[in-house]
């Protein structure tokens, strides 16, 4: 191996091949909470174990992604997505007939699925699909897990189809990449959400929407459509006041800290933003449920610096405090 300049703040990217040994170093990294961008039909995404809060912030934060939302969960087949995602009858004939392939289902998250709440931003529902490409299923495989991932290319960049323009923009930013030459679709995948026996469109991408049977198009004119997308609701939010930038909480103000600000909870007693990330929408659940119990009725949250991704977390912040103004 070519000797590389030695940048102590910067990682070096392996690249690896889709040989037995690529497959396995890639799979370690993995499991270690390690980021391995990987090719689907679609496009490169950049994965990391969706059970893993650490290693889905460090996605959010490798990307340089200003909000979070929501990650595609990629498994290697239909018996692996039922351990995270409820299939009723018409969810089951879609993932027959789609998958492997190009079509993501959002499905209602099990209660014992085990993901990292960042990975569905809080939500009780997850977006899943098993990719058809034969350079992820075999990553899938010798993972044994899920991944999430979003497509591999900085926030507000364009999404990546080949190994060259992943180097390019996250080259020093995440562990490996994983060349499995060029993808053939180059579009992201169309996401559908199968419920009360319609298929609603969420996303258009890879599978045309004529080749869905029964998809049900949201009215973009109608107001009411349930399910038009700037209705659906796309991120969690909780039901008590939440105030921001609280350094002393009032009497009914259940605290969320962070480093010294101490609280009931605390984001990352350490000021880590990662850490702080991964626990975020955990912690915004347990802060709701207790200001049930507790009688604490809202939701206090202690200063959050506009670093790195301390960015999204104050942007989901401020949309939750916001939400009953
Ligand atoms: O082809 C693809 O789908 C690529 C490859 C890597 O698989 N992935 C991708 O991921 O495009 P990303 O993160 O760029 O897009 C995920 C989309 C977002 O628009 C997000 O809002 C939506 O999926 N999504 C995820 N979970 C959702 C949920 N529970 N409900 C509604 N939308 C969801
Ligand atoms: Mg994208």
């Amino acid at each position: 191996m070519q000797a590389e300049p030695d940048v102590s703040n910067i990682m070096q990217t392996q690249t690896l091949r889709p040989t037995n040994d690529g497959f396995s170093t890639a799979a370690d990294l993995l499991a270690s909470g390690g980021l391995v961008a990987f090719p689907t039909e679609t496009v490169y995404g950049l994965g990391g174990d969706a059970r893993d809060g650490a290693a889905v912030a460090g996605i959010y934060a490798a990307k340089g992604r200003p909000s979070f939302n929501p990650l595609i969960v990629h498994v290697a087949d239909l018996d692996m997505a039922q351990r995270f995602a409820v299939f009723d009858k018409l969810a089951l004939k879609l993932a027959d007939e789609f998958w492997p392939g190009p079509m993501t289902l959002v499905l209602p998250l099990r209660d014992d699925a085990g993901l990292s709440e960042l990975v569905t931003a809080g939500l009780d529902t997850v977006a899943i699909r098993v990719p058809a490409h034969p350079v992820a299923r075999e990553l899938l495989t010798a993972f044994d897990g899920p991944i999430a991932a979003p497509s591999a290319n900085p926030s507000g960049g364009i999404s990546p189809t080949r190994a060259a323009h992943v180097r390019d923009g996250l080259g020093g930013r995440i562990d490996a990449i994983l060349n499995g030459g060029k993808c053939a679709v180059g579009l992201e995948s169309t996401i559908v959400m199968p419920k009360d026996g319609m298929v609603h469109l969420l996303r258009s991408g890879g599978v045309p929407a004529e080749d869905i049977a029964g998809l049900h198009i949201p009215d973009q004119t109608n107001e009411t459509a349930p399910t038009s997308p700037g209705q659906l609701a796309s991120h969690y939010a909780p039901n008590a006041r939440l105030r921001m930038n609280v350094t002393s909480a009032n009497d009914d103000e259940h605290m969320i800290g962070f480093g010294d600000v101490k609280g009931q909870i605390n984001l990352s007693k350490d000021g880590d933003l990662i850490e702080a990330a991964a626990n975020l929408f955990a912690y915004l659940h347990i802060a709701d449920e207790d200001a049930q119990t507790l009688g604490k009725s809202k939701i206090a949250v202690a200063p959050i610096p506009m670093i790195g991704l301390g960015v999204a977390i104050n942007d989901r912040l401020k949309r939750a405090s916001a939400d009953r103004d």
